[in-house]
Order: C-alpha cells, then sequence, then structure tokens
C-alpha cells in the first residue's frame, strides 16, 4: 500500500553531511522509490530554536539543504520538497497544539535538557525552544501520515506528537489525526556513521565530511581521519570497531571484511585502506556532487515554490478539519 510519509531536517547549517545523508535522506530516498507519496520538509523555524548571537541566514541555508536533497537522490518530480516557513499553516497548527500541550510533558523532553545545557551561558531558554516539540508535531500532523522517517533520537518528539494526536482527537471528539507510525532505519551503522574523529559527526566538532565538497577535501578529511592509535606500522594490529577510516570502509568499500581481517592481523597498513577509501567515497558522492552541480538558485527556487504549493493545498484542508472540530470560526 502506498503511504503518506512526512520528514524534516533542520535548516541550522547549510551543508549536509555523509552522517545525514546515511542516517536519514537515504531512507526518504528508498520510500519515495517504493512509491510512497513524500513530504520532504527544510525545518527552517527550527533553526531559530538554538540560535546564537547571529541569527542564521535561513533563505540561503534553506536553498542549500534543498539542492543536498535532490543531489541526494530525492526527484522533485515525485517527492514534495517544502521550506517550512513557507506554509503558514505550521504556524497555525503549532499555535493550536500549544492550547492542548502540558508545560510538564514539556519540559520533560529530553531534547530540551540537552538543548538547554548547549545554550551559551547566561542566554535565557526561550518559549520557542520549549515549544520545538510542539512545532515538530504540528509539521508531521498537518500532513496526516502513515509514517514518519526518523533517527533514533527524535523518538520521544514523536510519541508527544501522538499524544498531541490523540488528545486533540479525544478533546474535539474526531478521527483526524492518524496514529502515524516511527519508521527508524533498519542498519545501525549508517544511522550512526561517526565523524572523522570517531566523535558524533557534526559541524561543531569540526569533523564532517559533506555531500557539496570536493574530492580534495574529501581525501584531505581521510587523510587525516582517527585510525587505531597504537598502530604505528604496517605490521601492528588494527581494531576496525574503533578507526573511522574502517568504519566508513564497511559503507563504501566492497569486500571490505577482508580488508577488517588484514588490519587485525596487522597485514595491511592505515594508507592503503585511506587510498581505497577515498577512491570509492569519492566515487559514490561524485553522481549525487555533479547533480547537484546542475542546480543553481533560479531552479531550486521554482522547485521550493511548486513544492510549498503542494504542501499548502495538503495543509490547508488539515486546519479547515481542526477548526471545523473545534468550531474555531463563527462564519
Ligand atoms: N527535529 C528534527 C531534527 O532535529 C527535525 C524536524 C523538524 C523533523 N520537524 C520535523 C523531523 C518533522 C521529522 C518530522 O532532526
Amino acid at each position: 500500500m502506498t503511504q503518506r510519509i512526512l520528514s524534516g531536517m533542520r535548516a541550522t547549517n547549510p551543508r549536509l553531511h555523509i552522517g545525514n545523508l546515511e542516517g536519514a535522506l537515504r531512507n526518504w530516498v528508498r520510500l519515495q522509490d517504493e512509491g510512497h507519496t513524500m513530504f520532504c520538509m527544510v525545518a527552517d523555524y527550527h533553526a531559530l530554536t538554538t540560535m546564537g548571537d547571529m541569527p542564521p541566514d535561513l533563505a540561503h541555508n534553506s536553498r542549500e539543504v534543498a539542492k543536498d536533497f535532490i543531489a541526494g537522490g530525492l526527484d522533485p518530480e515525485r517527492s514534495t520538497i517544502f521550506v517550512q516557513s513557507m506554509v503558514p499553516q505550521h504556524a497555525e497548527l503549532h499555535l493550536i497544539f500549544s492550547m492542548v500541550t502540558g508545560l510538564g510533558k514539556l519540559e520533560r523532553v529530553p531534547t530540551f535538557k540537552e538543548k538547554k545545557d548547549d545554550l551559551a551561558e547566561g542566554r535565557p531558554v526561550s518559549y520557542g525552544l520549549l515549544g520545538y516539540p510542539v512545532l515538530q508535531s504540528a509539521d508531521i500532523l498537518l500532513y496526516r501520515p502513515h509514517g514518519v522517517p526518523v533517527g533514533k533520537d527524535q523518538a520521544p518528539h514523536l510519541e508527544l506528537s501522538r499524544e498531541i494526536a490523540r488528545s486533540f482527537n479525544a478533546t474535539f471528539g474526531v478521527e483526524l489525526f492518524p496514529e502515524f507510525k516511527n519508521i527508524i532505519s533498519e542498519d545501525e551503522s549508517r544511522a550512526t556513521l561517526p565523524g572523522v574523529d570517531m566523535r558524533k559527526m557534526s559541524k561543531s566538532y569540526d569533523n564532517c565530511i559533506y555531500i557539496n565538497d570536493t574530492e580534495e577535501e574529501t581525501a584531505k578529511r581521510i587523510m587525516g581521519a582517527f585510525t587505531t592509535p597504537t598502530k604505528i606500522r604496517k605490521t601492528d594490529p588494527g581494531v576496525p570497531e574503533g578507526c573511522a577510516v574502517c568504519q566508513y570502509m564497511r559503507l563504501y568499500v566492497p569486500g571490505y571484511e577482508q580488508a577488517w581481517d588484514e588490519d587485525r592481523r596487522g597485514e595491511r597498513g592505515c594508507m592503503q585502506s585511506k587510498k581505497e577509501l577515498i577512491e570509492a567515497l569519492n566515487e559514490y558522492l561524485r553522481p549525487m556532487r555533479e547533480r547537484r552541480a546542475t542546480l543553481d538558485d533560479g531552479a531550486i527556487d521554482e522547485i521550493l515554490q511548486a513544492g510549498a504549493e503542494k504542501a499548502r493545498d495538503f495543509a490547508a484542508d488539515t486546519m479547515r478539519q481542526v477548526r471545523a472540530a473545534m468550531r474555531i470560526n463563527p462564519i
């Protein structure tokens, strides 16, 4: 059965890295290719919840993220690619949901505690940051989806979305919002791809490989990547589980098992592994990079305009039903 699927990525940065690609985008593309009806959102409002002293250039970030979506395999002819703030119903449903969500629930969301601790010294917690999962619930439920593909870290947000859906339905006596499913990546090693230093891949750690890097940049990143620290000579044994190069080889180098065995036995040097990985990774990213290079701002703006129109049509229909259920409008 074809299903309706909604997912989103924050436009905190203008570039997606291979962690985003393997952990999220790849699943969206698979679902698209299986024929499902996809709504793929650039969550620009969400990027405002944790901004530092400088507001991000969202217009720029959103375009660039959308380019990476398409580079990674989303097809705007088949999937609806849109920017959250271009569909005003997200803000409207967020307001309504904010009336049916208890403060205590939001304060207990684990990502809220983490984000609160991450804020710069002395920066107050904004109302918007507390409401982050309420906005996310609006993002999701506007499209009354069957499923939402996300990483594991998002599970608490999706649980809250389902609670909001249930409580809205019960309060207003409707069956408007469905019990959607979490679609979690079945491939653990893709879902948790480490950075080149083996920490979580994140722009703030400067340990990312970006879809839109050049081949030289990718090569340089891999050459400097973390390997088994006690492996100095080729004949020293390596520990592939703790080596960034080996972790990437698992995804990108066919027959990596043999390379891992040789590494463990001290029969292969890190340099050989790095060279093979650079070759394979650049080959994997090449068609994406080429596709990305064909998309200028004009082309992407047209795609985002068309995507927003489709998303608005669907979202407006949901909002009509929300208002009718709540008996909001006198006329
Ligand atoms: N919170 C998600 C993240 O940090 C991004 C997001 C915003 C999202 N709205 C969404 C994901 C709706 C799925 C559905 O990755």
